[in-house]
C-alpha cells in the first residue's frame, strides 16, 4: 500500500513557486495498477519522481509524508532510500526509449545496472538481463542489437526490462505509450498488464492518454493544475464522471465509427506559479460558480472508492 498524504512539492521559479503537487491525498493498493491522468504541466512527472526523491534541485517537497508499508520514504535518509530506490521502487521514465545508448548492444545496457549497482559479474548480469528482455518479448535474435535497429514499440519493452531487472514491487511507467503508433500502444499495455498479473507489480500509470489507461488500469485518478479533480475504480470514473474536467476527456474520446465532433477543452490551463485559490479549472468550467472561487478541496464521496473534488457534489 502506498499511502500519500498531504503531498505538497513546488519549484523555484523565477517568478515565484510552481506548486506541481499540491496538496494531495491518494492510496494506492498493493498489486493495481493505477491510472495518473492529467493535461501536460498537471504535476503527474513530479509526483512520480517525488517517489524515488529524485526531484531536480529547483524542487523542494515542502510538506507531507508518502508511506510504503508503514515506511514513510521523505523521512529515511539518502543511504536507505538507495535501497528502495531502483530496487523496491523503479521507473519508466518519460521518454527514456529516446535516450538509450546508441553504441551499447541491448542486452549490455539492460545488464548495466546490475554491474553498477549490485556487484554482479558480466555473465550472470548478462544472464539476468536476457531473462528480462524475454519477459518482455524481446528473442534472442534482438538481444545483439544497438538500439537504432530496433523499433519505437522494441525500445519500449528495453526500458521496461532496464526497469524490472532488480524484481521491484512498484513501477512507475512515465508516458510509455507516448510518439508510438496505436497498435503499438495497445501491446505496451497488454504487456504491462501481464506484469501486473503475473508478478503483482503495483504499477503507476502515467499518461495523458486517458483511454489507453482506462485499457489496463483498475484505479484511476485524474489530476489538473496540481491537485486532483477525481479519483475513482476504472468503472467509475469512465461509466460515472462527475468531475467537469474528467467529462471534458472523456467528450475528447471518439467513438468508433462516429463521424461526431469531438469537443475537446477549450481554455488554457492555469499556470502553477501562485495559483488562484479556490478551484483550478475555474477558468475553462462551464458550471463555474462564485462558490467555486473559494473551494478548499475538500473531497467528496460520490460512492465507495469514488471522490471528486468539485463543489457541485455534497456538502
Ligand atoms: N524543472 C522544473 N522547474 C520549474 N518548474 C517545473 C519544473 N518541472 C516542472 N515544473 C512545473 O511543474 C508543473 C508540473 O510539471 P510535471 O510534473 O512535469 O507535469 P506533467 O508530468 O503532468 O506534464 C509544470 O507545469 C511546471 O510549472
Ligand atoms: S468546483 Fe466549480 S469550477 Fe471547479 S470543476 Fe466544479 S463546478 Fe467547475
Ligand atoms: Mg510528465
Amino acid at each position: 500500500m502506498i499511502d500519500i498524504n498531504d503531498l505538497f512539492v513546488r519549484y523555484k521559479t523565477e517568478n515565484g513557486y510552481a506548486n506541481a503537487v499540491d496538496h494531495i491525498n491518494l492510496r494506492i493498493e498493493k498489486g493495481i495498477i493505477f491510472g495518473l491522468v492529467g493535461e501536460s504541466g498537471s504535476g503527474k512527472t513530479t509526483l512520480g519522481l517525488t517517489l524515488l526523491r529524485i526531484l531536480p534541485p529547483s524542487a523542494e517537497i515542502a510538506s507531507g509524508s508518502v508511506n510504503i508499508d508503514g515506511t514513510d520514504i521523505l523521512r529515511i535518509n539518502e543511504n536507505e532510500m538507495r535501497k528502495w530506490r531502483g530496487k523496491r521502487i523503479s521507473m519508466v521514465f518519460q521518454g527514456a526509449m529516446n535516450s538509450l545508448n546508441p553504441v551499447i548492444n541491448i542486452e549490455r545496457q539492460v545488464a548495466e545496472p546490475l554491474i553498477i549497482h549490485e556487484n554482479i559479474d558480466w555473465e550472470q548480469a548478462l544472464k539476468i538481463a536476457r531473462e528480462k528482455l524475454a519477459l518482455v518479448g524481446l528473442g534472442e535474435n534482438t538481444w545483439k542489437r544497438y538500439p537504432h535497429e530496433l523499433s519505437g514499440g522494441m525500445k519500449q519493452r528495453v526500458v521496461i526490462a532496464m526497469a524490472i531487472i532488480t524484481d521491484p514491487e512498484i513501477l512507475i511507467a512515465d508516458e510509455p505509450t507516448t510518439a508510438l503508433d496505436v497498435v503499438t500502444q495497445d501491446r505496451i499495455m497488454k504487456l504491462i498488464k501481464s506484469l501486473q498479473r503475473e508478478y503483482n507489480l503495483t504499477t503507476i500509470l502515467i499518461s495523458h492518454d486517458l483511454p489507453i489507461v482506462s485499457e489496463v488500469a483498475d484505479k484511476i485518478a485524474i489530476m489538473y493544475g496540481g491537485k486532483l479533480s477525481e479519483v475513482g475504480e476504472n468503472e467509475q470514473i469512465l461509466r460515472n464522471a462527475k468531475h467537469p474536467y474528467t467529462s471534458g476527456l472523456l467528450s475528447s474520446i471518439p467513438e468508433p465509427g462516429s463521424s461526431k465532433e469531438i469537443k475537446g477543452i477549450p481554455g488554457e490551463p492555469i499556470s502553477l506559479v501562485n495559483p488562484p485559490k479556490g478551484c483550478r479549472f475555474y477558468n475553462r468550467c462551464q458550471f463555474a460558480s462564485e462558490k467555486c472561487k473559494n473551494y478548499d478541496y475538500s473531497p467528496k464521496i460520490v460512492e465507495v472508492g469514488h471522490e471528486v473534488y468539485c463543489t457541485l457534489y455534497g456538502e
